[in-house]
């Protein structure tokens, strides 16, 4: 089954990251899918903007803890293949729109963060939860002091405390919030009020606008969660997620 949803309406693309009973993880299939979807958008001339939103409970819980705990060793080649990933809609030339209809924790809110517009169900829920898991968001610890100022930064990521649509909204998160029935519809207006523009203009205003994202800073945040990956901190987790338990993390010395 295919794990993306992805229609044409008009000059206006919709992807839908179909997963729902894994909350729309991003396994790497669905990274591997929503990155050709993302190619189809931004080189069909018709196509002048994407909307990108999932199906169910969330827009996406983040990473695939699964498939990370499956493969721990091979957890921070992946995370490097995510960070491009997840900051990817900023390099597209074409504006894209992120419609959160639920949860978008973690890689779910870095990636709504690299889109363009974030507009937000009431029922949206946002968060770092990495932490939690002994590990830390690697896209969102570099821009989140950059686009919501250092002093709310910290409180999203230091906290890792869940953030209700209108918490977002006062935290400069979202651009809108809407009643969850209105999401699409709320999308497919700010699209229209886009598209009526130039989109040479547009295109270029983008590229201007993420100019200050295009830092080096990302091998920082990979390396971080390489190193994190190898400590007790992270076994302990990524096990409790699992076991659907608290973490006990210990003071001992860190290995390494
Ligand atoms: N990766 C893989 N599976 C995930 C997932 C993720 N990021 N997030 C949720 N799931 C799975 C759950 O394991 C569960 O599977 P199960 O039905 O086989 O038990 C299913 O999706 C539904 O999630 P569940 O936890 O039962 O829903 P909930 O309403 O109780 O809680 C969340 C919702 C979002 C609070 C909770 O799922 C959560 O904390 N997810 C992890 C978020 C996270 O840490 N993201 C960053 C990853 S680095």
């Amino acid at each position: 089954m295919d794990p993306v949803r992805y229609d044409v309406e008009g000059c206006v693309a919709i992807a839908r990251i179909d997963r729902a009973d894994r909350l729309n993880a991003l396994s790497q299939e669905v990274q591997e899918r929503l990155t050709e979807v993302f190619a189809a958008a931004d080189s069909t001339a018709e196509v002048r903007a994407l909307i990108l939103t999932g199906t169910g409970r969330a827009f996406s819980a983040g990473a695939d803890i699964e498939e990370l705990a499956s493969n721990a060793e091979d957890a921070a080649r992946q995370l490097h293949a995510s960070l491009s990933f997840l900051s990817s809609p900023e390099r597209m030339r074409k504006p894209v729109i992120a419609a959160v209809n639920g949860y978008a924790l973690g890689g779910g809110l870095e990636l709504a963060l690299a889109c363009d517009f974030v507009v937000a169900s009431e029922q949206a829920v946002f968060g770092v939860p990495e932490p939690t898991l002994g590990v830390v968001p690697g896209l969102a610890m570099q821009r989140l002091p950059k686009l919501i100022g250092i002093i709310r930064a910290r409180e999203v990521l230091l906290t890792a405390r869940k953030l209700s649509a209108a918490e977002a909204y006062a935290f400069g998160l979202v651009t809108r919030v809407v009643p969850h029935d209105k999401l699409l519809d709320e999308a497919r207006s700010l699209a229209g009020e886009v598209t009526r523009l130039g989109p040479h203009a547009v295109e270029l205003l983008k590229a201007a606008i993420n100019r200050n994202f295009q830092a080096d800073d990302l091998l920082f945040a990979e390396r971080a969660n390489a190193w994190l990956f190898a400590t007790a901190d992270a076994a302990e987790g990524i096990k409790a997620f699992r076991e659907k338990r608290s973490p006990n993390f210990s003071r001992a010395p860190r290995a390494g």
